[in-house]
Parts: structure tokens; sequence; C-alpha cells
């Protein structure tokens, strides 16, 4: 009777671990899936996005303007959203924006991490980034996807400027900070804040910066990063020029999409670069004329 009953306990065992081996063969797929399903999973076209604007986030770090988390990126990505993604729940409670928006009601927005390195980005944005949703408050957000990944300190700075270029029914989708060594060295010198100086230095380099960036540099004066002081002065800067200086701390860039506002960051400290070169031969650089400036613009067209 003993020998039955140690036959049925080893039994018993047999089908319980057989059992519990099956589950985890079939429950394994599925948690490997879940894990690994991203929301750009069979959408080319947000997919194709994000991945442009992982490339720039890799330029960013390769020109040694990211230092650990520094800069920024966020692209809207609304006309990209299809309806199963307006659909999705949140993966978060709604979180302020600190300022309202009703331009943005229902817009979502890729957009770097808090905290989250430039490096990793371009090998995991969707890691060290997110989708987020405006809620109808306009004045709230969540996350959707795929992790919880808490935007950007500059988020009121980004928001603000993607709300009025919808105000004005511009093209560009994507709004981007950074910290270029020799253009933020060039801002510790106030003779070079004045109105339009650096953009005329700068634009006088090399005929390409003008081309390519032809509203010029607008400054912003030093305020807090991630203030919305910062936004607001941001914003009233951006409607004389694509790209702004934010004194002692980096420049904020708007343009088509990542790759385009990154472009024009990329020919002003190309320029700077030209400046520095020149000042450390020993001379202050001669610089394009008037004249030459003015053919330039005559030339391409350009709006000043
Ligand atoms: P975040 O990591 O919050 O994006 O901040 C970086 C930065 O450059 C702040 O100005
Ligand atoms: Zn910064």
């Amino acid at each position: 009777m003993q020998s039955y009953d140690k036959d049925r306990e080893k039994q018993n065992k047999k089908v319980k671990n057989s059992l519990l081996f099956a589950h985890l063969i079939v429950s394994l797929p599925q948690n490997y899936l879940k894990t690994m399903m991203s929301i750009l999973e069979g959408r080319q076209a947000l997919k194709a996005e994000v991945m442009k604007t992982a490339e720039v986030a890799g330029y960013l770090w390769q020109n040694g303007w990211a230092e650990r988390n520094g800069g920024n990126i966020t692209v809207n990505v609304t006309d990209l959203v299809d309806k199963a993604i307006k659909a999705l729940p949140a993966l978060t409670e709604p979180k302020p924006i600190g300022v309202e928006l009703p331009q943005l009601r229902g817009c979502y927005f890729y957009c770097k991490g808090t905290g989250k390195r430039m490096r990793d980005l371009a090998r995991w944005p969707m890691q060290n980034g997110a989708i987020i949703r405006i809620l109808d408050d306009c004045a709230h957000y969540v996350i959707i996807g795929d992790e919880v990944v808490w935007p950007t300190s500059e988020l009121p700075s980004h928001l603000s400027v993607h709300a009025r270029l919808i105000e004005k029914g511009s093209p560009y989708r994507a709004t981007v900070h950074t910290h270029p060594i020799e253009l933020v060295a060039m801002s510790h010198h106030k003779p070079f804040l004045g109105k339009d100086v650096l953009t005329e230095i700068l634009w006088s380099m090399i005929p390409e910066t003008k081309a390519f960036c032809p509203l010029g540099l607008g400054i912003v004066p030093y305020t807090l990063p991630g203030s919305n002081e910062l936004a607001e002065a941001t914003l009233k800067e951006l409607e004389n020029y694509d790209v702004v200086m934010w004194e002692k701390h980096g420049v904020f860039a708007q343009g088509l999409d990542a790759m385009d506002a990154f472009d024009q960051i990329d020919v002003l400290s190309k320029s700077a670069k030209i400046y520095i070169a020149a000042r450390q031969m020993g001379f202050e650089p001669e610089g394009m004329t008037q004249e030459q400036m003015a053919e330039m613009t005559r030339a391409f067209h350009l709006p000043r």
C-alpha cells in the first residue's frame, strides 16, 4: 500500500511538472511578444520618422554637442498616427505640460526622455523616448508607447513652439535643442549678443550659412532651463528666426523634420568653427562683404 502511494505521488509530480513546462512553453512567446511589440511595428511612416530622429540624435552625440543627457528633440507625429494608435490606452496618469496649448488638442509627439542620452536614443529610440498624446484639456499629456519614458524637461519650450507652428499652418514638424560648443562659447561674449551681430558674423563666414539658415540666429538672454519663461522667450524670438541661441546654454531650432532642424544648427556651427579657427591663427576673419551677401540673397531668393 505504501509503495502504491509513493508511486502515485511520483506520478502526480511528473504530471504537475510536465503541465508547468507546457504552460511555460505556451506563455513564453506571448510574454516575449508583449515585451518586443513596439507601437512602430507595421507602421512604416511613423517608424521612418522615429528612426530619422534617432539618426539625428547620433549626429548630435558625434558632434560633441550632447554630453550626458544634453539636448532634446520632439517631433509632431500626429499625421502619422492611425485609428489603432488613437484607441490605445494610456500607460500613465495625465501629467501637466506646464502650459495650456489649445492648438495641441489630440496631437501626438515623439519626445526624447528627460535624463536620457542622445547616444542611447540613437540606438534605442523607444527606450529613450516615447510617444505622448495631448489630452482634451490641452494642459495634460499621457504616454502611450512604448514604455513609460517621461518627456524632456524642456517640454514647455518644445510644445509651445509646436502649438505656434500649427497656429501658423507651418509645415515644420520638429524642434531640436542641443549644446554646440563653439556657438555656446560665442554666446559668452556680450558684444555678440546685440541684435543680428552673431547672425551677420556667421553668415559672412561661408555662403552656405546664409543660404541654408536664411533667417539667421535669434538671441534669448540667459533663462533657467526647463522654465516657462524660457519657453515664452523662445517662442517670441522664433517669430523672426528659425534657430535661436539660449545664452550660455545651447541652441533651439525648428524645421520640417529633425534632420532639417539639425542642418541649420550644423551650418551655423560650421561658421562658428571657421571664425574661431581664424582667430586662433591670429587674425580677425575678413568675412564676405555686404555686397557679396546681398548677391546671395538675390541669387537664392532668400528672405533677408
Ligand atoms: P532633458 O534630459 O530633460 O531633455 O534635458 C537636457 C537639456 O539639455 C536641458 O536643457
Ligand atoms: Zn540644454
